[in-house]
């Protein structure tokens, strides 16, 4: 394969006061992203949710694949019968005993069960497909890199996209997924990754309660001074 042209990069660079300003302005916003579970039917216009998936679809992929289908769905019957196909499964998880008791008391503190009427309120779902590999123009399999780390930066952009618009969403997966291939008409080659319905909270919307952790729990500096010499760091 020839190489790629290369074109000119620039970004702008802030002075270091307004760096730090807009450093913490950027966490406010995110930190007051939640998962929303119930959605106002108000309408969201399409072009919206494609500039969303635009967004979305400038996250860095393994060898630049770009390993991602985002199948739009406004269509009620569609939308319906999505949620009546998650509702038995979900049903099945949680009413029927396939959940593992511990991963039950692992979501016990967020009071999900096994309806999704906002699979049906919501104005759009989105369903995020990940594609385990791809086609040669002669027909033969072309390998994609790092796919679920690919699809899982799309998405992050996705939700984070949706959350600067004052749009909600909710990272859902009805396990197993399997059914959104054939209910979705996909190809053999994708395979579900997240469920996101889109649009306003309802009025009366409600969140858990949560405490993120510290940034002493989820980050620490290495120093060489820190390091064994002998290369023996691990615990
Ligand atoms: C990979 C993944 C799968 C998830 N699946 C579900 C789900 O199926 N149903 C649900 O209600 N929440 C689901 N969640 C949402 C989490 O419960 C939620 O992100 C977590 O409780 C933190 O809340 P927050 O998003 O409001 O910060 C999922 C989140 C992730 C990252």
């Amino acid at each position: 394969m020839p190489r790629n042209p290369t074109v000119a990069f620039e970004l702008r660079r802030f002075a270091e006061a307004e760096l730090r300003e807009r450093a913490r302005l950027v966490f406010d916003e995110m930190d007051r992203r939640r998962s929303v579970r119930s959605f106002s039917a108000d309408p969201v216009p399409r072009e919206v949710i494609e500039d969303a998936i635009r967004a979305a679809s400038t996250a860095p992929s393994g060898a630049h694949r770009q390993p991602w289908t985002f199948v739009l769905v406004g269509d009620p019957e569609v939308k319906r019968r999505i949620r009546i196909a998650a509702e038995d499964e979900e049903r099945e998880n949680y009413a029927g005993g396939r959940l593992p008791p511990e991963w039950r008391e692992a979501l016990a503190p967020l009071g999900t069960d096994w309806r999704k009427p906002f699979l049906e309120t919501a104005p759009w779902i989105v369903v995020v497909f990940e594609q385990r590999y791809g086609w040669n123009g002669d027909g033969t399999r072309r390998h994609n890199y790092y796919v679920k780390e690919s699809v899982g930066i799309a998405c992050g952009l996705f939700i984070a996209t949706l959350h600067r618009l004052g749009l909600a969403t909710l990272t859902h997966t009805p396990s197993p997924m399997a059914f959104l291939s054939d209910l979705l008409g996909r190809p053999r080659n994708e395979r579900p990754f997240i469920v996101f319905p889109v649009g306003y909270p309802a009025d009366d919307c409600r969140v858990p309660e949560l405490v993120r952790k510290p940034l002493d729990e989820v980050m620490i500096e290495v120093r060489a001074g820190d390091l064994s010499h002998n290369g023996d760091n691990r615990p």
